[in-house]
């Protein structure tokens, strides 16, 4: 924020331009986009305003203002670049954005790179715009002040049942969420089969494995491997579904269960992906003092996890994300080295994660005393 002549009176209708109270909506503009497709009618090259109407079958004067506030969002633009909104971030326009803003039939649309994100037809983070701006995610924080007051997560006040059993009764959502760690595994799954030797695996268990991304990608590099993964009721169809895809069902096994309670035995790896996160400490706890009852000695355990550091980076909205959401927390390295070692893995070994050495992202390996 700029610092503000203190001699200066007071301008409420200034200082919006510092506070920019309407960002919040910036997810859900977002989201609407996607959920509209409005993304999709327009990958396929500029059409008209008309044309995004009747293509989506939206209500045409709404669709119009809509699609001006995803151009302030920079979602789109109009076409070959004609009238650059050259907004600020508040609503403020050019007179000459202004004066297209009515031109006959409407105006022609072509996507950003930022609105290209939100495709159905094209890898992208549709499933990601759509989940995180979604009621499950987004009432929650509506309470950040009382999360902050308490150091408890709103999810249950919100919604009477936690963050994972929202979504039993929510298959869309679900959908939506599971879509996100599909898009966002993929990469990570890339940078594991780089980092780490599976040469030798004879099962691997992927612990909150849903939706089966990153094992698929495993038992790909690992052929003689099989796998196990284990998830929630709600969250294994969407593994059963990858699996099928790249023809791995009769070298997996799925099970439908609860980690708090118990963890498949006997895998000589144990993969826990983003599933610290979620989870208080004493739950963290819990989970791997069950992975190590599960595991042999011998058998090795691979975290990957959101890394807390010092210097301001985005895993700092994360981690909010999960205080708010379930209670969990991004961590430090020397915390995950303290659980693990409270559980009964010893030799921790911290693993550059290939491509993303720089990332806010711990991949540790450990061995099951
Ligand atoms: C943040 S997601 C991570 C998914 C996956 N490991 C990845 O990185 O893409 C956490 C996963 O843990 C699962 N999960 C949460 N609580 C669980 C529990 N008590 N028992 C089994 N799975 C659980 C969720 O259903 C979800 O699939």
């Amino acid at each position: 924020m700029a610092a503000t002549d203190p001699s200066a009176p007071f301008s409420p209708l200034g200082a919006l331009r510092e506070l920019q109270p309407f960002q919040w909506s910036a997810g859900l503009v977002a989201r609407g986009m996607a959920e509209l497709r409005i993304a999709d009618v327009l990958g396929a090259g500029p059409r008209t305003t008309d044309q995004v109407a009747e293509a989506i079958g939206a209500h045409r004067p709404s669709l119009e203002r809509f699609l001006r506030v995803c151009e302030l969002h920079r979602l789109i633009a109009p076409a070959g670049g004609a009238a650059d909104s050259a907004a600020d971030g508040v609503g403020n326009r050019t007179a000459d954005a202004a004066a297209g803003a009515t031109a006959g039939g409407g105006r022609r649309w072509e996507l950003t790179p930022a609105g290209e994100l939100l495709r159905s037809d094209v890898p992208s983070l549709r499933g990601f715009a759509i989940a995180v701006n979604a009621p499950g995610m987004t009432r929650p924080w509506e309470l950040v002040a009382d999360v902050v007051r308490t150091g408890r997560p709103a999810t249950r006040t919100v919604w009477g049942v936690d963050h994972w059993e929202y979504y039993a009764d929510r298959p869309d959502e679900a959908r939506s969420y599971a879509e996100t760690c599909a898009s966002l595994s993929v990469e990570a799954a890339e940078a594991l089969v780089a980092s780490c030797a599976l040469a030798g695996e004879r099962e691997i268990v992927d612990v909150g494995g849903s939706p089966g991304t990153v094992l698929a990608r495993l038992l790909q590099q690992e052929p003689g491997a099989r796998g196990v993964l284990l998830d929630l009721p709600w969250a294994v169809g969407f593994a059963r579904k990858t699996f099928e895809q790249h023809g791995l069902t009769d070298r997996v096994e799925l099970v439908t269960g609860d980690f708090r309670h118990e963890v498949p035995a006997g895998g000589s790896l144990y993969l826990l992906k983003n599933v610290l996160c979620d989870l208080d400490d004493a739950a963290a706890a819990q989970l791997l003092a069950n992975c190590a009852k599960a595991a042999g000695p011998g058998s090795r355990l691979l975290l990957l996890d959101w890394e807390y550091t010092d210097h301001s980076s985005h895993v700092h909205a994360n981690d909010v994300e999960f205080m708010v959401l379930t209670g969990g927390r991004a961590r430090t390295e020397e915390e995950y080295r303290r659980l693990l070692a409270e559980a009964g893995f010893e030799s921790p070994r911290r693993l550059p994660l290939v491509g993303h050495e720089r990332a806010p992202i711990a991949l540790i390996e450990s061995v099951r005393a």
